[in-house]
């Protein structure tokens, strides 16, 4: 029978998850679909309960609701653990399996550009959701130092207590630019008019220094923008998604995803809008 696995968000409309995974399983020639759910506060849990009855084969969860899936898994992955959210479930034996994905996918891109060391001295600017994610996956897989940056600074302490690892405010973070190796961009400033300014200014950046930011469309954000006429290498979020995803799709399928293909896929969905 047809497997059925799907993105569960709000919103979910513009997500591109649908076209990487459907070029996936129809590459390795699955009888499978991968569809986008709309779902709402009231619609959450029955909708779950639905995916649940009608034998999902594994999804994706998306923003607002990383969190709000954990009552229904049966087993957390200790990266999901520690960063209190979940974006994968994988359906084993009948038991749901929560997993966060995006960590060590995020984690993948930027060693794709170099590995990462001891001397590092690496920069996360902002403490919500996706930040955790990462600082986690860098704090497990790697043994650079980190500092957490936010604009409330409580939630930034808050994830590096009881660790060696720093928390400052973005205005520290400004002043001390000059002595990080990778600054990592994972706030909305700068992304909207209604917020325009960026995180931090960038211009005691060292050149040479490796800014990402993990959104993806705009290709370029105002932050590498800036961060470019200073000499930095940048990145964008484009590898942290086609990783997360073929990371999701290993785990559901057991079949390494082409990650060429995934990227012009979404590169194709972005151009033709
Ligand atoms: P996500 O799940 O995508 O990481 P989130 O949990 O809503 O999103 O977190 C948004 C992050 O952007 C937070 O770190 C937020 O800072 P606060 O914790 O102080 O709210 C940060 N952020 C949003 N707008 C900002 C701005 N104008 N300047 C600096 N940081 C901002």
């Amino acid at each position: 029978m047809k497997e059925l696995y799907c993105v569960i968000g709000n919103p979910i409309a513009h997500s591109l998850s649908p076209a990487m995974h459907t070029a996936l399983l129809e590459q390795n020639k699955l009888d499978a679909s991968y569809v986008p759910f709309l779902l709402n506060e009231a619609s959450f849990t029955p909708a779950i309960e639905g995916l649940k009855a009608l034998g999902v084969s594994g999804f994706n969860v998306t923003s607002p609701f990383k969190e709000a899936i954990r009552p229904f898994l049966d087993q957390l992955d200790s990266e999901a653990a520690a960063c209190g959210a979940v974006n994968t479930v994988v359906v084993k034996e009948g038991q749901w399996i929560g997993y966060n994905t995006d960590g060590v996918g995020y984690l993948q891109g930027l060693q794709s550009i170099r590995p990462i060391t001891e001397n590092d001295q690496i920069l996360v600017l902002g403490a919500g959701g996706a930040s955790k994610a990462i600082y986690h996956a860098l704090k497990h897989h790697t043994k650079a130092s980190l500092t957490v940056a936010n604009r409330t600074l409580e939630k930034a302490m808050k994830m590096v207590e009881g660790t060696e690892h720093r928390a400052m405010s973005l205005v520290e973070a400004e002043s001390q630019i000059a002595k990080f190796t990778i600054v990592i961009q994972t706030t909305s400033a700068g992304l909207t008019k209604e917020n325009a300014e960026l995180p931090i200014r960038l211009h005691d950046l060292t050149a040479g220094t490796i800014v990402s930011d993990i959104i993806y469309n705009p290709a370029e954000t105002p932050f590498l923008k800036e961060a470019k006429i200073y000499g930095a290498i940048t990145q964008n979020g484009l590898p942290m998604f086609v990783n997360q995803a073929a990371i999701a799709f290993q785990l559901w399928t057991g079949i390494e995803a082409d990650r060429e293909l995934m990227r012009n896929t979404v590169l194709k969905q972005l151009g033709g809008k």
